[in-house]
């Protein structure tokens, strides 16, 4: 079944805008920038004008593509494109990415001490990551500009879907990555799609600085989250969520925060969304960091700056050395810290940190759940966990995490969690704090291949559950 109405987004009368609130600069939506030309600011997508139709009959058209095999309604993200700057007929990328499963989880949640959690499963996109609902937007637009070589800094997701995404529109990729700091699976992703891999030694900022850098060059196009068009197909989860809730939302979203993206795009969604009458409240962001990357926790921390004003003329103290096992969020300057907290603001947010050894405990947790995650993505369960015990987030209150990655990113890690070989041999910490304890660890067991070892091995297995 086809759905003709065209989109009601003029693509050409959107424009880019400076969020900064003392500049406010508008750009074209072609114009092929990152950052305000005037002040530096982080620049944002701004629709043309809202989409025409009613909060419910947009609902209704959104449920009724869900019944349609065609392109781009397969799409979680295109399913929504009346949110997105792009017109009709744009040439699409895409890999029927989002319409990820929203999952209860009782074990996870009665570890957090929780009535009930609702787990989003970003996971579950196409190179298991979130960062595909970004990714053909920014490969989208790539397109719609004509360019043909893509670049991205990345810890390894987002590398694996721009290689992904620009391997399926025929255009060229190079990734930049810290060496030795990606796990496996990510790097085999971006080598098995044809990227071009570049590994450097430094990290994940000084990746970062180098293609900022190197996309000041106009052939170049840069699809970090930087990029505004990755936030306007991640911003599209916010509506995706709230359809699987019936448009009621949740009191906490909780997701982790790395270079900050993923909760700016969601803080641009449901902004969105309450503009257009399509909820009624916003849900509390919630944004958890590794304890030893967290430039943003501290900012939040120490900071006695109060969310409800527009001030952003504050800056944020990078970290030069960060430090964490979820590698996903090893990231010590976060590029989009100022939009992370203007969504901290319009939704009441928080940020918090937790330490190595509750992530590690969460990640087996959610695994429990028999949905599993990377660790970067524990970091919500753990963070939900604290602020229960804390008495921030009451048991009964619904709560959603945000699962970014799948389990099978990071096996390495998970095999060293379950077999009690995880440790943090970072400076500063003693050595007798080095190890993780598997808490939850569940180890293979060497067995001889006889029906009555076996039967042993089953039997005390019984006994125990
Ligand atoms: N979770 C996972 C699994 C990630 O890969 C990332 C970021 C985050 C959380 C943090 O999201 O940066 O939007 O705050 N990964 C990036 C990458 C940095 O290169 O793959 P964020």
């Amino acid at each position: 079944m086809i759905i003709s109405e065209p989109s009601p987004i003029r693509a050409s009368l959107s424009k880019q805008r400076c969020i900064e609130p003392g500049c406010r600069a508008s750009y074209g939506i072609n114009e092929r920038l990152y950052v305000c030309s005037h002040c530096g600011g982080l620049l944002d997508v701004e629709l043309s004008e809202e989409p025409t139709g009613d909060a419910k009959s947009l609902r209704s058209l959104w449920s009724e593509r869900r019944r349609s095999f065609d392109m781009p309604d397969l799409s979680g993200v295109w399913r929504f494109r009346e949110l997105l700057p792009f017109g009709d007929n744009p040439p699409i990328t895409s890999l029927g990415e989002g319409n990820t499963p929203l999952y209860e989880g009782p074990r996870s949640a009665s570890y957090c001490g929780l009535d009930a959690l609702q787990l989003k499963h970003q996971g579950c996109n196409p190179t298991g990551s979130f960062k595909d609902t970004g990714m053909t937007t920014a490969v989208t637009q790539a397109r719609v500009l004509g360019v043909r070589l893509l670049v991205c800094a990345s810890t390894g997701n987002t590398s694996a879907s721009l290689a992904a995404y620009a391997a399926r529109a025929g255009l060229l990729c190079a990734i930049m990555v810290p060496q030795g700091q990606v796990s496996h699976a990510k790097l085999a992703q971006s080598l098995d799609y044809g990227a071009k891999v570049l590994e450097i030694e430094g990290n994940f900022d000084t990746c970062m600085r180098v293609m900022r850098d190197l996309a000041q060059d106009e052939s170049i196009y840069l699809v970090n989250s930087i990029n505004p068009f990755r936030i306007e197909g991640q911003k599209t989860v916010a509506a995706e969520l709230a359809e699987q809730l019936e448009w009621r939302v949740p009191d906490h979203l909780v997701v982790p925060g790395g270079n900050l993206g993923n909760s700016s795009a969601f803080g641009k969604g449901f902004h969105e969304l309450l503009k257009l009458g399509l909820i009624d409240r916003m849900p509390r962001i919630t944004i958890v960091q590794a304890s030893g990357a967290a430039p943003f926790a501290n900012l939040f921390l120490k900071s006695e700056r109060d969310l409800t004003k527009e001030d952003q003329s504050f800056d944020i103290v990078n970290l030069d050395d960060p430090h964490t096992l979820a590698s996903a969020i090893k990231i010590g300057a976060p590029v989009s810290w100022k939009k992370a907290w203007r969504a901290l603001r319009w939704t009441g947010g928080q940020v918090l940190t937790v330490s190595e050894q509750e992530i590690a405990d969460a990640k087996a947790i959610v695994g429990r759940d028999g949905i599993g995650c990377e660790p970067a993505s524990a970091t919500t369960v753990a963070g939900i966990k604290k602020l229960v015990a804390q008495g921030a987030i009451k048991s009964d209150e619904h709560v959603v995490a945000v699962l970014t990655g799948h389990l099978l990113k990071d096996t390495d890690y998970v095999i060293k969690y379950h077999s009690e070989q995880l440790s943090i041999p970072w400076e500063g910490i003693p050595e007798d704090e080095q190890r993780i304890v598997g808490h939850f660890s569940n180890q293979p067991e060497k067995v001889e291949a006889s029906q009555s070892a076996i039967k042993k091995v089953l039997d005390r297995m019984t006994k125990q559950s």
